[in-house]
């Protein structure tokens, strides 16, 4: 039973929502569009409001609905496991030649049924810190640093384990944003590529 959740928490995440809609509603591949990346700050850029509104909202409850998987069927096991395992297939999804997204949105599904005070900390920075810059990308690491602060103030060490892993994963997730940032052209949170302009 717990690798059959495992297994389907991965899969569940491994769903490409932004690729999928973007394919089907508007005839592209977002993987070749904007910044590449087939998430929600993508699909905003490339294909409008409406759409990354239901990318966050599907790739959220990707995490949310692996995180509730072991509380449903009453196992004694850490919901967030199962919630990670899910942004570990949105991040590098079965379904889509394992090129996935930067777990933001699902990482918060993730750890609003799983750690609702780290999803309270690190999504409030998160807002704050785009609000102030514009830049998505700093506000996604900002969830990862969020994440790694609570590493060294976990009770567990495995949790501590789990909040390092996927603090670098997200910090590591947005090499190519911090190297446009260098280099002054990662684009700013209003900036967009729409397909259709
Ligand atoms: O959550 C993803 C965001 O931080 C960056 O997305 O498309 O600008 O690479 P993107």
């Amino acid at each position: 039973m717990l690798w059959l959740l495992l297994i389907a928490s991965y899969l569940i995440g491994s769903v490409p929502t932004a690729l999928i809609m973007g394919k089907l509603l508007f005839g592209v591949d977002i993987r070749e569009h904007g910044s590449k990346n087939p998430g929600a700050t993508n699909t905003l850029r490339v294909l409008g409001k409406k759409s990354a509104i239901f990318v966050l909202l599907i790739d959220l409850a990707k995490g949310a609905l692996a995180a509730y998987l072991p509380i449903y069927f009453n196992l004694t096991i850490e919901p967030l496991y199962f919630g990670l395992i899910a942004v570990v297939g949105h991040c590098f999804p079965i379904f889509a030649g394992f090129r996935g997204g930067k777990a933001i949105a699902t990482t918060a599904g993730a750890l609003l049924v799983a750690n609702l005070p780290l999803f309270i900390v690190s999504y409030l920075t998160f807002f704050w810190v785009i609000f102030l810059t514009k830049y998505v990308f700093l506000g996604s690491i900002s969830v990862g640093l969020s994440m790694l602060a609570f590493a060294f103030i976990s009770p567990k060490l495995e949790l501590e384990l789990i909040f390092l892993f996927f603090s670098l994963l997200l910090i590591y997730l947005h090499r190519s944003n911090i190297r446009n940032f260098i280099l002054g052209i990662e684009p700013k949170i209003n900036d967009k590529t729409l397909i259709n302009d």
